[in-house]
C-alpha cells in the first residue's frame, strides 16, 4: 500500500503541534495557494508575514535564477566581498537614518534577536534586558529568554538571567524599570503575537528617552512589521524614534530565508575585537537570499506597494462588519479581528480555510483572527476574502 504524503509528513517531518493545518499545497502564485485537488486558497496571512510581494513574484524568481547560476555559497559570512550582500546592505541602509549604517546578516529572525542581545551586552557591559508582556522574538534560547510569556518558557529554563518583563504601552513601567542597570530594551513597534497591538508614540518616545539617559540600547524588532507591512517601509518611521538596533527577517527574503540586525558601524565593530569573531555564522548573507531580498525591496518600491496599504487596510475594516466581530485592531496589513471566544474563533478560522481562505490565530491571543495579506493583494481579492470571512462567521455561529 502506498503511504500518502500526509502520512509521510506526520511520520518523518518533526511536528510542532498536535494539530497542524495539514494542507498539501502544490503551487503558489501571487496571493493564491493551490492544493493537490486544485482547490485554491487566498493567503490572507502571507505565510505569517513573509510573502509581502506575494508568492513567486516574477522579479524575485528572476533574481534567484540569475544568482543561482552565478554563485550560491562561497565562504562563511564576512570574509569575501560579495555583490548581492553589498547591494542589499546599501539599499537597506539608504532607506534608514545615518546611524543605522551597517548590516549584520543572519538566516532567520531569531538569529537577528540573538545577535542584537549579544551586541547590547558587548557594547554596554551590562546584562539586564527589558522586554514586554507577551512579546515574541524567536524560539532559540536567547530569544526565548526575552519572550514575555512564562507558559512557553517554563519547560526550557534555565534561560538568560537578568530579564525583566514589563507592560507594553505602560509609560509608568518604562520610567520605573529602565535604569542604569539596563543593557537593552527590546520590543516591536506593533506587537504581533498579542493580536497586533500598536505601541503609542509617547510610549516609544519614553523608551528612547530612558535608554538615552541610561546608556541602554533600544532594539526594535521589525521582523513582522518591516518591509512595507505597516504602510511605511519600516514601522518606526511613523513613531518619531530611531532604534539603536533594528531587526529584520520574514518579509525581507521575498520567500527565501534571510534576516539581519542593523546598527551603526561603530557598535557593530565591537564584534570584530576582544574576542575576534564575536558573532559569526556560515550562511548569513547567502548570495541567492540577498539577491531575492533586493528584488523584493525593489519591487515594493517600484510597484509602489506601500502607497495602498492604509487604504486597503481601511477597506478590510469597512467590509468586516458583523455582530460577532467585537473589535478590529492593528495597523496597515497587520490586523486582528477580535471575537468573544476562543472556540468560536478557531471554528471560524477552520471554516475560512475550508472555504478557501487562509487565516490564523495569534500565539498569545486565541480569541482573535490574524489578517496579514500580501501587499500585492487587489481590492477584488480583498472583497472576495472578506466575503469568505463573513460567510464563515455565519456558518460557525449557527453551529455553536
Ligand atoms: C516579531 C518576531 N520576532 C522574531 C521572530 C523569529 O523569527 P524566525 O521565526 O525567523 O526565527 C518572529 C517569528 O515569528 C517574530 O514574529
Amino acid at each position: 500500500m502506498q503511504i500518502s504524503n500526509r502520512q509521510l509528513f506526520l511520520n518523518h517531518v518533526a511536528q510542532v503541534s498536535p494539530k497542524p493545518m495539514d494542507l498539501e499545497i502544490v503551487k503558489a502564485q501571487g496571493v493564491y495557494l493551490y492544493d493537490t485537488h486544485n482547490n485554491s486558497y487566498i493567503d490572507f496571512i502571507s505565510g505569517i508575514s513573509v510573502s509581502n510581494v506575494g508568492h513567486c513574484h516574477p522579479n524575485v524568481v528572476k533574481a534567484i535564477q540569475q544568482q543561482s547560476v552565478t554563485y550560491m555559497h562561497l565562504m562563511v559570512y564576512g570574509e569575501y566581498v560579495q555583490a548581492p550582500q553589498i547591494k542589499l546592505a546599501k539599499a537597506l541602509t539608504d532607506l534608514l537614518p545615518a546611524s543605522l549604517n551597517s548590516v549584520f546578516y543572519t538566516n532567520s529572525g531569531t538569529e537577528a534577536t540573538e545577535g542584537a542581545l549579544k551586541l547590547a551586552k558587548r557594547v554596554t557591559g551590562k546584562t539586564e534586558i527589558i522586554c514586554f508582556t507577551d512579546s515574541y522574538h524567536g524560539s532559540s534560547h536567547g530569544s526565548l529568554s526575552v519572550m514575555g510569556n512564562e507558559e512557553f518558557k517554563q519547560a526550557f529554563r534555565p534561560l538568560l538571567p537578568d530579564v525583566r518583563i514589563i507592560d507594553y504601552n505602560s509609560i509608568e513601567d518604562v520610567n520605573k524599570y529602565i535604569t542604569s542597570k539596563t543593557a537593552a530594551v527590546i520590543l516591536e513597534p506593533v506587537q504581533s503575537e498579542t493580536g497586533y497591538t500598536v505601541a503609542s508614540n509617547e510610549f516609544l518616545q519614553a523608551i528612547r528617552k530612558k535608554c538615552d539617559e541610561h546608556c541602554a540600547l533600544m532594539i526594535l524588532d521589525e521582523i513582522q512589521n518591516g518591509f512595507g507591512r505597516s504602510g511605511t517601509f519600516f514601522a518606526f518611521e511613523q513613531t518619531g524614534v530611531v532604534p539603536d538596533i533594528l531587526l529584520l527577517a520574514k518579509g525581507m527574503g521575498g520567500g527565501l530565508p534571510i534576516g539581519c540586525f542593523i546598527s551603526s558601524q561603530k557598535l557593530l565593530n565591537e564584534f570584530t575585537y576582544n574576542p575576534v569573531l564575536g558573532n559569526i555564522n556560515t550562511f548569513g548573507g547567502n548570495a541567492v537570499c540577498c539577491a531575492a531580498s533586493l528584488a523584493c525591496l525593489q519591487t515594493i518600491q517600484s510597484e509602489k506597494l506601500m502607497d495602498d496599504v492604509e487604504r486597503k487596510s481601511n477597506l478590510i475594516r469597512s467590509l468586516l462588519v458583523h455582530p460577532a466581530i467585537k473589535n478590529i485592531k492593528g495597523k496597515g496589513f497587520m490586523l486582528s479581528i477580535d471575537f468573544d471566544d476562543t472556540d468560536l474563533n478557531f471554528k471560524i478560522i477552520e471554516t475560512c480555510v475550508k472555504n478557501g481562505l487562509i487565516v490564523d490565530w495569534f500565539l498569545f491571543n486565541t480569541h482573535s483572527m490574524r489578517i496579514a495579506p500580501p501587499l500585492i493583494i487587489t481590492d477584488e481579492e480583498i472583497k472576495k476574502a472578506c466575503a469568505i470571512i463573513l460567510k464563515s462567521i455565519n456558518e460557525s455561529v449557527s453551529k455553536t
